[in-house]
């Protein structure tokens, strides 16, 4: 069992009011526990990231597959990647924008720069990127 380690934070109270409210909401006893879970994140997800590990996560991202090419580039893009990206859920939001969210699994270093290929792409609208570690 790890000892507990004690600090204090000087932070805006407006931002001290969100973040009490928002925790609340989503179902937190106290803040403690929201800003514990929030550094377990934030050192697994720049953990991985800054030292090249084995991680797997999905890469969301909406477009508008009405853009030139874009279709196209997006799938041959992501044959190209066939050993990182391991499946492909393709959702068609309305006339013309889609929701794609890839499951992906490799080094942190190279599903980075996947991801950023992909969100750098014209009229890709909104990406994000989430990973984790599967080993400690
Ligand atoms: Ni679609």
């Amino acid at each position: 069992m790890s000892r507990l380690y004690r600090f204090g934070v000087a932070v805006e109270d407006e931002l001290v009011e969100s973040f009490d409210r928002i925790a609340e909401e989503i179902g937190y006893d106290n803040r403690s526990e929201a800003i514990r879970d929030l550094m377990r994140q934030f050192v697994v997800e720049h953990g991985a990231e800054t030292q090249n590990r084995e991680v797997v996560g999905a890469i969301a991202m909406v477009f508008d597959h009405k853009k030139r090419e874009l279709q196209r580039k997006l799938t041959e893009y992501q044959h190209h990647h066939y050993g990182e990206v391991v499946a492909t859920l393709h959702i068609h939001l309305d006339e013309s924008k889609c929701l794609e969210i890839l499951a992906v699994k490799g080094k942190s270093g190279e599903i980075r720069k996947i991801a950023n290929g992909l969100f750098t792409k014209k009229g890709v609208l909104f990406g994000k990127l989430i990973i984790t570690t599967i080993t400690e």
